[in-house]
């Protein structure tokens, strides 16, 4: 347990610019109480002893914090937030008394209270709504804030997680990590976004640290009424957005970090995919199979094997003798081919990527300043620096000949950066990174963004040589504002009823925490699912933003057609179904890449008031959610006979299959496996499209 540094008196902390919060893992130094205020145009500057805070306003409903422990504040650097993002600051009027100043903005209003230094955001009513819990408090280059924890406050969002919606009562670390096989309490995993959002009585706030360190949220697990964040290194800096409700919060921050581009429309098809299809007679084999059985799908995937060596960028000719002649027919047929093109690069001479790379001091360095190599597929491989603008550029160069082909899509897969018989699983942290910054960073401060830049080098590759394309891009490793490059799947996850369930919370955090186009293995990675398990995803499956069936290697068939016509019949319907709601899913995302809404959202978000959404106990069983505004889809996730309990949100509700209006605030039913309950919102208009 922690002392509370509130023992000390005032005047220790006058003379000691920090004190000590004993009993925490680490030996903290708070920082001391206010000792000078000088006000900004759009905030304040205090000085605390010898650190320096600085509170601003960055929007009419967006306050900065900053804390530079040593007073001067480093270079404003962000790998998120878009520089355009932040246009005029507003004026505010800083009111300073002996014991807080304070200021408001059109949202609300923030209070810095000066002994001890607490940091206090009100709504415009002056209600509390958050406040730190301590001081700020710094150990060596890590720091942590800690804030008082209702008992009903709810929490959601930080990317890719397991586990249930809210993240109340968890801890999580924030480093992108490849975890085959992850379960349920396996954290990390392979994206990390540090922004949460927050619920209680109907009102949401939300707050995104900006720092790629490894950082690190606590929900009230460590302490029952405090949560707290961090980072191991980096600056203190983080964002406070308020709502009141929720939609806004999202709205506010993904303005700040960017939104999804509009993707091509077929990748909101069926796509296929398997580790991996080949020889070419066998992808030609599943495409004609899709034709032939009138299965709707418009992706197939060629996985690592289509390469020689698994070196990116090369084509087995062995296996796939009319590569080229292989993507013309399919195109014929109606399929986009996408192809797995990982960042590590082959350490072979004569391989041009290396010999490029090399010649151009492309590649990411060791400490002694040597190229690093690390094992993946490909065996020793070399790793592009795409910290650097030069890098990015050239990256984009090697997908001419496969674009020029008509190759539709590229997948940046094992970006976290995965690196084989490693324990950490990952290249040193003492590696280094030379960045358009003009600095040159040890990777324990790139590791989160790594994969992010490398879809963005992937992404702007692609514009670069086809303008008038929109490129479409599948990462497995993100950061916030990865979004704006690249969609991105759950990874390697596994052929269970449980890994089917966690699909639907997995997904809803990554759309708040604003990365909405995402999907999850259909069918699951590891292992071969039962029948009745993939015939219930593929069902849960259409109403997920990237709609793709994929498996690794040695596992069972997964395609749709697997496990008799009875399967088939139903598979097929809800594909179809799929492609009649096209129009509803396109303008659905389409709205996603103005707003940040994403289409795959927890009732929560459009029902605020409605706490039987998000209150703890009735959460823990409520696998139900909205699919865009007007649809709400309540899965079978479980092998358990019990009958479903429905909670139908507030106004009128409409059974999807029959058109009967729903009566009372929420239903019984046991659906048969042919059966996926889905209902219409009242007054909703749902545009369809014939098959
Ligand atoms: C990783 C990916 C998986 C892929 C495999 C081979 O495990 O997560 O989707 O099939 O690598 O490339």
């Amino acid at each position: 347990m922690m002392i509370s540094n509130q023992r000390f008196s005032p005047l220790l902390f006058l003379l000691f610019s920090f004190c000590t919060v004993f009993g925490s893992d680490r030996p903290w130094q708070s920082v001391g109480p206010v000792t000078q205020v000088k006000k900004l145009s759009n905030g304040v500057e205090l000085q605390a002893g010898k650190a320096a805070i600085r509170v601003t306003a960055t929007s009419d409903s967006i306050i900065r914090v900053r804390v530079a422990p040593g007073g001067v504040f480093p270079a404003d650097r962000s790998w998120a937030i878009l520089p355009e993002a932040l246009p005029e600051a507003p004026r505010v009027n800083v009111v300073d008394s002996p014991r807080a100043v304070e200021f408001s903005i059109a949202s609300g209003a923030v209070r810095v209270q000066k002994s001890p230094l607490h940091v206090q955001f009100l709504d415009v009513a002056g209600k509390l709504l958050e406040s730190d819990a301590r001081p700020i408090a710094f150990s060596g280059a890590a720091f942590r804030i800690w804030k008082q924890l209702p008992t009903d406050e709810h929490f959601y969002g930080l990317g890719d997680k397991a586990g249930p919606i809210d993240r109340r009562n968890e801890t999580f670390t924030m480093w992108n990590t490849d975890m085959y096989g992850w379960q349920e309490s396996t954290d990390p995993l392979y994206k990390d976004i540090p922004f949460f959002l927050t619920m209680r009585k109907g009102i949401s706030y939300g707050v995104f640290l900006d720092n790629a360190y490894r950082s690190s949220f606590d929900f009230g697990r460590g302490e029952r009424d405090i949560y707290s964040f961090g980072a191991e290194g980096g600056e203190l800096n983080y964002y406070f957005f308020f709502g009141p409700e929720p939609k806004k919060v999202l709205q506010s921050y993904t303005a700040l970090v960017g939104h999804v581009p509009l993707p091509p429309l077929w990748t909101l098809g069926f796509q296929q995919s398997r580790y991996s299809y080949f020889p070419e007679s066998r992808v030609r084999e599943i495409a004609n199979t899709f034709r032939e059985r009138n299965i709707p799908a418009d992706v197939i995937y060629l996985d690592i094997d289509y390469q020689k060596d698994y070196a990116p960028f090369t084509i087995d000719t062995g296996k796939f003798p009319n590569f080229q002649g292989m993507i013309r027919d399919l195109g014929q047929q109606g399929f986009k081919v996408i192809l797995i093109t990982d960042l590590h690069i082959k350490k072979q001479t004569g391989y041009k990527p290396y010999d490029e790379g090399l010649a151009q001091d492309n590649f990411v360095k060791a400490a002694d300043g040597s190229v690093f190599v690390g094992k993946v597929w490909p065996g020793d491989s070399v790793f592009p620096d795409f910290t650097l603008e030069r890098v990015r550029r050239w990256w984009g160069t090697l997908y001419r000949d496969f674009l020029d082909m008509g190759v539709g899509g590229f997948w940046n897969d094992m970006n976290e950066p995965a690196v084989f018989e490693r324990a950490d699983k990952t290249m040193p942290l003492d590696n280094r990174h030379r960045t358009d910054w003009g600095v040159t960073l040890p990777h324990t401060a790139v590791h989160n963004v790594f994969g992010m830049e490398n879809a963005r080098a992937t992404y702007e590759g692609l514009l670069r040589l086809h303008p008038n394309e929109r490129p479409f891009v599948l990462t497995r490793a993100a950061y916030a504002g990865a979004q704006r490059y690249a969609a991105s799947w759950t990874g390697d996850n596994t052929s269970s009823w449980n890994h089917l369930r966690m699909m639907t919370p997995n997904l809803l955090n990554l759309g708040l925490s604003g990365y909405p186009l995402v999907g999850a293995d259909i069918g699951g990675f590891a292992g071969s699912p039962p029948p009745d398990l993939l015939t219930r995803w593929i069902e849960l499956g259409v109403f997920t933003p990237i709609y793709r069936d994929h498996t690794t290697k040695g596992t069972a068939d997964q395609e749709p057609w697997v496990h008799g016509p009875e399967h088939e019949a139903i598979r097929r319907r809800y594909i179809e179904l799929r492609y009649r709601l096209l129009p509803y899913i396109y303008t659905g995302v389409e709205q996603t890449t103005r707003t940040g809404i994403p289409l795959m959202r927890p009732v929560f978000l459009e029902y605020p008031q409605d706490e039987r959404f998000y209150t703890e106990q009735d959460t823990a069983f409520l696998d139900e959610y909205l699919f865009g505004r007007d649809l709400l889809i309540a899965p079978r996730v479980t092998e358990m006979l019990d009958p479903l309990q429905i909670n139908i949100p507030p106004g009128s509700w409409y059974d999807y299959w029959t058109g009967e209006k729903v009566q009372g605030g929420s239903v019984k039913l046991t659906p048969a496996l042919d059966s996926l309950p889905v209902f219409v919102r009242g007054g909703a208009i749902i545009p369809q499209q014939p098959l």
